[in-house]
């Protein structure tokens, strides 16, 4: 099995930056050439972060190309946009066809898709109610988000000195793009430093997520991840793991997890659409258990099987693009 997770892994590992090129994309209703897919400078979401967006994976699978939990994701587009009141003019059915459509016109069989609603050009000004809303979904293949190295051998991480957003402010189970300014000061912070990725506490000091993943700690055998209450975005990777978990009999639970229980975790991993299931090897300096991490590979290629077609159950998690 670890073979194959190599090989699925590799194949996938795209790090030229014209590997985000497609033919088209789809905008407010059409496929446009991915060269004319532009918005005017003064799109409202540009200056005021009035945005929210998805990141969906499709994968090969021995039916051909389906996205995994399509309609999860989509649910929580809509859920979104109505935190933001932003009404999509679009049925949840539109959108699924406009998916399936980009990666058929793209010749896919394996992208990252990602819809984004936003608000265009139309009105200046924080008030964003003048401005309309507008829905482009694009794709492109994109391997590893952490790196083809970091998902085999395991990622290094820093605790950040950002604190993670919070409800009271901003919302971090909306998935907005004004979402992604803390996490971008933690993930450039990150990488200043030499870390692959950042772990961010909320503000009592509690593990939060990463910069663009949920994470996992295992001690002794049981599995814990913060709550959504601590301050997480509901990860619809950490719930499928949540499932595996379960169906495999690995005792899993939703509770706080403090800054100095990471460092004395057996096993850490991240979750997340694009970088799917990564083992964190490094917090801090400190080495994480005794570097054989089998909870977390067992959930990772339980994991891949299941997003490749390849486990049973959970046919209703997969779109068929064709
Ligand atoms: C901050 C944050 N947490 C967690 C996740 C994981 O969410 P999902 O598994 O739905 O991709 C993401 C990915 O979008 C994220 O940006």
């Amino acid at each position: 099995m670890l073979f194959i997770t190599l090989i699925y892994a590799a194949s996938r590992d795209y790090l030229s930056p014209m590997s985000l090129k497609a033919q088209h994309v789809w905008m407010d209703g059409k496929l446009v050439p991915w060269e004319s897919a532009n918005v005017h400078i003064q799109t409202h979401a540009l200056h005021y972060a009035s945005a929210v967006f998805e990141g969906i994976r499709v994968y090969k699978t021995p039916k051909g190309p389906a996205a995994f939990r399509l309609q999860d994701h989509f649910n929580r587009l809509y859920d979104s946009a109505k935190v933001y009141m932003m009404e999509i003019p679009y049925r949840r059915e539109e959108l699924v066809e406009a998916t399936k459509m980009l990666v058929q016109s793209n010749g896919f069989e394996e992208c990252y898709v990602r819809p984004l609603v936003y608000r265009g050009f139309g009105s200046m000004g924080v008030y964003g109610g003048n401005a309309p809303v507008k829905v482009a979904i694009s794709a492109w293949p994109w391997g590893t988000y952490l790196g083809t190295s970091g998902s085999n051998s395991g990622v290094r991480c820093m605790v950040s000195s950002w604190r993670r957003i919070s409800s009271d402010s901003l919302p971090p189970q909306a998935k907005g793009t004004a979402n992604y300014a803390n996490s971008g000061l933690a993930k450039l912070e990150a990488v200043k430093y030499g870390f692959d990725e950042a772990i961010m506490l909320n503000s009592l000091g509690l593990v939060t997520e990463g910069s663009g993943e949920n994470i996992f700690r295992v001690k002794n055998g049981a599995i814990a991840t913060p709550p959504s209450t601590a301050g997480v975005l509901r990860g619809i990777t950490r719930d499928t793991v949540i499932k595996i978990a379960e169906e495999t009999k690995l005792p899993i639970e939703r509770v706080n997890i403090s800054r100095e229980e990471l460092y004395t975790a057996d096993e850490l991993f991240f979750t997340g659409t694009a970088s799917e299931v990564v083992t964190i090897r490094q917090v801090d300096g400190r080495d994480i258990g005794s570097g054989d991490y089998p909870i977390s590979k067992r959930i990772r290629e339980e994991y891949l099987k299941l997003v490749h077609g390849m486990r049973n159950g959970h046919e209703d998690w997969m779109t068929y693009m064709g």
